[in-house]
């Protein structure tokens, strides 16, 4: 593994680096983020993607709309900037809170080079609660995943997974994959069942060539053969992140992962949500009809993107007159999920099982 985090500040160019996801698993490259326009490029484009990621890469986007200030209403200047950056993908949650709370940093009372200091100091503090989220989720998943495996007699816990919720989605270890990692790091057999996750196939491409790095066993299935391997007990857990959580425990994360967890229920098997506090949306009830679904380019419907003769080539695979849609994601209503894996522990998807591990977000009436 090159570097383990996926964006770094590069201080002897005095930018920002970080991993073009577009090109996994076939080129590992990577990109100089400059300017806010190159870090809402970023998002917009998936260079980087994943909550997380997408959270702390407009964080440092909001601090580079400040080093290139020039104007006479900074504090304008960054309410635009904030509001751009917020424009770039609607469901992940972590990119409006990111954003308000590199916004609330800046001062009138503050010069402009103090603001820019501040808001560097934002962007780097929020990378560092990410990756210690993220290890904390890990360690709490790992005893979900050691209980298993304490019943299973040295066989593998064979846990299935959606989309990317990896180190490449976050900024070390991932949410769903921080528990795979530490149970591997912790020498507890396990085989993971990576979903391709069709449009863009980030199980596909990007878990698949995580795991693979890390050397953690797994087999990558089309998307729809989770119900087929759960009917036959070949998935002992499913582990998925997510996007976007209300206060009542439901998760918006990649499309399809609402089907994984309905096959997970009619089967009996746990299905667990790994995230982060900064995915809750405190202010949302109902995610089915409040959480805005990104809608994307048809083109990742229509064509696929791979390997020939060591190049990539994307090629198209339906009829040029057939419509498609492509929505980027679905909500799984808390009911399907057994719970949810923060980084203050494992609680029920409920407004009160949230509520007693974050009892400073209760609002008294
Ligand atoms: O569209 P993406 O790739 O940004 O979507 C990200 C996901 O849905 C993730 O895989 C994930 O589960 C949430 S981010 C940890």
């Amino acid at each position: 593994m090159r570097n383990p985090q996926t964006i770094w500040f590069n201080w002897e160019k005095n930018l920002v680096e970080t991993i073009d996801q577009r090109y996994l698993p076939f080129q590992n490259l990577i990109v100089e983020i400059r300017t806010i326009d190159e870090a809402r490029f970023a998002i917009t484009e998936m260079i980087v993607r994943g909550a997380p990621l997408i959270g702390v890469t407009a964080a440092y986007g909001m601090y580079l709309a400040a080093l290139n200030y020039s104007g006479d209403d900074f504090q304008g200047a960054m309410k635009y900037a904030a509001n751009w950056l917020k424009s770039s993908r609607p469901t992940a949650v972590n990119l409006a809170f990111a954003v308000d709370e590199a916004l609330s940093f800046v001062s009138e009372e503050h010069t402009v080079s103090e603001n820019i200091h501040h808001l560097f100091e934002y962007a780097e503090s929020l990378k560092q609660r990410e990756i210690d989220f993220s290890k904390k989720i890990g360690m709490h998943g790992l005893e979900l995943i050691r209980s298993i495996s304490n019943i299973k007699n040295g066989e593998p816990v064979q846990i299935l997974t959606h989309c990317n919720a990896g180190r490449l989605a976050c900024v070390e270890l991932g949410t769903a994959t921080a528990p795979i990692y530490l149970a591997h790091e912790a020498g507890i057999p396990i085989h993971i069942w990576v979903d391709e996750t069709r449009p863009r196939n980030q199980g596909a491409r990007l878990t698949a060539w995580e795991l693979g790095e890390a050397d953690i066993p797994h087999t990558v299935i089309p998307d729809n053969t989770g119900g087929h391997l759960m009917q036959h007990q070949m998935v002992d857990l499913v582990i998925v992140g997510s996007d976007r959580t209300t206060l009542n425990g439901d998760v918006a994360n990649k499309i399809g992962t609402y089907l994984k967890a309905l096959a997970a229920a009619d089967n009996g098997i746990p299905f667990y949500v790994a995230l982060p506090s900064t995915t809750i949306d405190w202010s949302l009830k109902d995610g089915i009809t409040e959480i805005p679904i990104e809608q994307r380019d048809g083109s990742e419907v229509t064509q696929m993107e791979g390997l020939l003769d060591d190049v990539v080539h994307k090629f198209r695979i339906l009829p040029e007159i057939s419509p498609v849609a492509n929505y980027g994601f679905d909500v799984t209503p808390a009911r399907l999920v057994t719970g949810l894996i923060t980084e203050r522990g494992v609680c029920r998807a409920s407004r009160e099982g949230i509520l007693k591990l974050f009892p400073e977000k209760i609002i008294e009436k």
